[in-house]
């Protein structure tokens, strides 16, 4: 169980002891990113004592003030010496994605801590669909890309560490996550030219028949499975899924996102391969995950984690991520896209129509 480690002092009254007593240390690695943000919004609303650890190349978005130690987590010496003396409750790695990295956790934070939760991601369970069509944590991990390959690495890690007792581990797998200071992807890529055609009344791209399943979750959703994992000793040497779990595909994702600029989506469906071909570096996000199977089941999450619960739904989550890329000055602006102009006319001069969503 957490206990503290301030010590209470006989002269103190007793709700003060009580407050000391309760309050839980986190150190997070990364703070500021997409996810984290949304975990640190969390963890502050929880009251505990949180502390990011990153380079400090942007700034956090938190109003709650959050201790902030700057540092490469990638100078693995300085890293590892930096926490050598210090101790946490809870240590939540953000932004571990190789090997080299989990070492360097399992050096500085093993008998350092009651609990490490390493954010991994559904990229870890491959492209296979299960018969109950929704993937769970039983699911076999055949990752296809080097990051999922990665990441399973890094998982394994992270459990001979909880084996060997020198922490209780929770993994936390993420599918696609947007919110604010991140990007809203299409079926694409990551940063598409998409919302700024149909802001413009033009027709946009997707692959197959716009029917695969697919979920977007907001980044306030998933933090608090984090957030409410933290000291859950339910949650150790436990995987959960972190996702929205109802019914949503492609076209919605392009029906609503339209919807949150005030518009319709023209839609023109093309097979992945034939998009693919035209850019492979730039669809990237389309070769090696978005034509794939992306339902999956948070219900292990939901049970162990009750505070858990996915409540924003995509218009308004959308409609807050594209407002906030626009204030950022970060929108794309498709006028210069030639390709993109390029492959819209190829298939509507193959005969391929544009479906309104
Ligand atoms: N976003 C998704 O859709 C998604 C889906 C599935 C899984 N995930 C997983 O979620 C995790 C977080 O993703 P995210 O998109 O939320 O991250 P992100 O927005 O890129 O945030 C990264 C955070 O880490 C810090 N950071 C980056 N490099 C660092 C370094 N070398 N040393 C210290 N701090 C560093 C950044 O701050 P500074 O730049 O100031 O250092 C920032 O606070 C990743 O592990 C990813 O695999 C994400």
């Amino acid at each position: 169980m957490h206990r503290s480690r301030h010590g209470a002092s006989p002269a103190l009254p007793r709700r003060a002891v009580i407050a000391i007593i309760t309050l839980m240390r986190v150190l997070i690695i990364g703070g500021t990113g997409l996810i984290s943000t949304g975990i640190v919004k969390h963890l502050a609303a929880r009251g505990a004592d949180v502390t990011m650890f990153n380079r400090g190349r942007r700034a956090s978005t938190i109003e709650s003030k959050i201790a902030q130690i700057t540092g490469d987590r990638d100078d693995f010496a300085a890293f590892e010496s930096r926490f050598a003396k210090e101790k946490f409750d809870v240590v939540i790695d953000m932004i571990s994605f190789t090997p080299k990295q989990a070492e360097s956790d399992v050096r500085a934070f093993g008998g350092r801590c009651e609990q490490f939760i390493f954010c991994s991601t559904v990229c870890t369970y491959g492209v296979k669909i299960p018969a109950t069509v929704r993937v769970d944590e039983t699911f076999p991990q055949e990752p296809i890309s080097e990051y999922g390959r990665n990441k399973v690495a890094c998982e394994k890690i992270f459990l001979t560490a909880h084996e060997q007792k020198k922490f209780n581990l929770t993994i936390v797998r993420p599918s696609s996550t947007y919110g604010p200071g991140g990007r809203l992807i299409d079926n694409l890529e990551f940063n598409p030219p998409t919302w700024d055609r149909i802001e413009r009344g033009l027709p946009v791209l997707c692959s197959g028949d716009g029917l695969g399943l697919w979920v977007s979750t907001h980044r306030d959703d998933c933090g608090k499975l984090f957030a409410h994992a933290a000291l859950n000793p339910k949650t150790y040497g436990q995987a959960y899924n972190a996702t929205r779990d109802e019914n949503f595909t492609w076209r919605d994702q392009y029906r609503e996102a339209a919807l949150a600029l005030g518009s319709r989506a023209n839609v023109i469906f093309m097979p992945a391969a034939w998009i693919v071909a035209h850019d492979p570096q730039r669809f990237s996000l389309l070769r090696e995950i978005t034509q794939y199977h992306g339902a999956y089941s948070s219900e292990k999450a939901k049970r162990d984690v009750p505070e858990f619960r996915c409540e924003i739904g995509f218009v308004t989550g959308a409609k807050q991520t594209l407002d906030d890329i626009r204030r950022r000055g970060a929108w794309r602006d498709s006028r210069e896209d030639a390709l993109y102009d390029e492959m819209v006319k190829m298939a509507l001069s193959a005969g391929v129509e544009a479906v309104q969503l």
